[in-house]
């Protein structure tokens, strides 16, 4: 019997197997048929690793597949906006990795057309889905920890200081530490507290990165590789964010170092990627101290994936596909949608005007 969801991946390399693959395979109800990728030996190598799949070097192919329901877009950041239009168009519901698009106006105009299309639509927002962040935000949205007041997060990588692809250009990155990892803070930081309401923000690059692994000359970076912004929310709550790839000493296997922590009237909690089963928490005064995160909260409510299976900070991402065929069987929206990709990258766009003219922006996020 064929299975409920479909899948077809546009963009076979890193986050597609790290992710959406392990993902796909494990839940009965989806199933991974078509792939697209330009680079026909890693469609090849694709093949063997993840099963005879019908394989596409251009995506409209994938897009138009009446064998396909619903596409991961796991493309450079400037292919997003084409190839999530084109997969509207053709009526597949549809999952992008983020940042959604180059800018806000890229990424609003990705939501109206899946809104219109009538199609599920949803943000790989990754560390949503982590065990102790979901647990933090059932007590913070729950109220258990007062009023927020303080919001922070630190997330930091020790990355060779090599080339990064089309990473480190402007043109196809659109920016660098900023929308490749703060924007996943700032839009965690939406999700526990709501939206931001103005922010002064800034970046820095310390690395040329005009060299590739392996010793030869390429162009140079033209993006940040460290990201900051302080800001307030609309409920009056405020937060600091910083995010680095250079941060020497956090490598921690690969992993890095991540720490997100809201501080309320009444306790405090945070989250950390390196131990994500487990929070840091506080209540009515007492001391911060490690507890482990309640079984409810270990994965996605009714996900088959077992908890106890595979490395903590891995295995809560490949929730994310259980999210999207969840929504689609269940006729509801996905969690997080486009709008949510959007909203985030209007703070991550105001963090670079903010920079560019040295001043307090405050948030413009219409979609339309
Ligand atoms: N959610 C997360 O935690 C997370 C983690 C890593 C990456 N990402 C995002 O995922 C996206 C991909 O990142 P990656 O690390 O997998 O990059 P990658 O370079 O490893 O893979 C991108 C793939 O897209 C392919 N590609 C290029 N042009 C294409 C086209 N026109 N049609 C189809 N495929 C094309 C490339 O050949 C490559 O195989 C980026 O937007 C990145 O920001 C998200």
């Amino acid at each position: 019997m064929p299975s409920a969801v479909r899948y077809g991946i546009i963009g076979a390399g890193a986050v597609a197997d790290f992710h959406h693959v392990p993902g796909i395979l494990l839940d009965p109800r989806s199933s991974l048929t078509a792939i697209c990728d330009p680079n026909q030996a890693l469609l090849d190598q694709r093949q063997s690793e993840w099963g005879p799949l019908k394989a596409f070097t251009d995506y409209r192919q994938l897009a138009a597949d009446p064998d396909v329901d619903a596409v991961i877009i796991a493309t450079p950041n400037f292919l997003h906006r084409e190839q999530a239009l084109e997969c509207a168009r053709h009526g597949k519901h549809v999952m992008c990795e983020k940042p959604l698009g180059l800018n806000f106006q890229e990424s609003a105009e990705m939501y109206r057309a899946a809104r219109d299309a009538g199609v599920r639509h949803m943000t790989a927002f990754t560390y949503r889905f982590a065990p102790s962040m979901r647990y933090v935000r059932h007590l913070v949205k729950t109220g258990l920890l007062g009023t927020p007041r303080h919001f922070r997060s630190q997330r930091f990588l020790d990355l060779p200081e090599t080339s990064w692809g089309w990473r480190q250009n402007k043109q196809s990155a659109g920016a660098g530490d900023l929308f490749d990892m703060t924007i996943h803070r700032i839009d965690f930081a939406q999700d526990l507290l709501g939206p931001i309401r103005t922010i002064c923000g800034a970046v820095a690059q310390f690395a040329p990165r005009d060299r590739t692994a392996d010793g030869l000359p390429c162009p140079p970076s033209e993006v940040d590789d460290w990201s900051s912004l302080i800001g307030f929310f609309e409920s009056g709550a405020v937060g600091v964010w910083e995010g680095s790839t250079l941060m020497k000493g956090h490598n921690n296997g690969g992993v890095g170092y991540e720490w997100a922590e809201v501080n309320c009237s009444e306790g405090s909690a945070a989250y950390q990627l390196t131990d994500p089963n487990n929070i840091i928490l506080s209540r009515n005064g007492r001391d911060l101290e490690k507890l482990p995160v309640p079984s409810e909260f270990l994965k996605a409510p009714g996900s088959p994936r077992d908890p106890s299976h595979g490395k903590p900070s891995t295995v809560f991402r490949y929730d994310l596909v259980y999210e999207l065929t969840s929504a689609i069987i269940e006729e509801r929206d996905a969690v997080p949608g486009f709008h949510d990709g959007a909203l985030a990258q209007a703070v991550a766009d105001s963090v670079l005007i903010s920079f560019d003219q040295r001043r307090w922006v405050d948030i413009q996020a219409d979609l339309g």
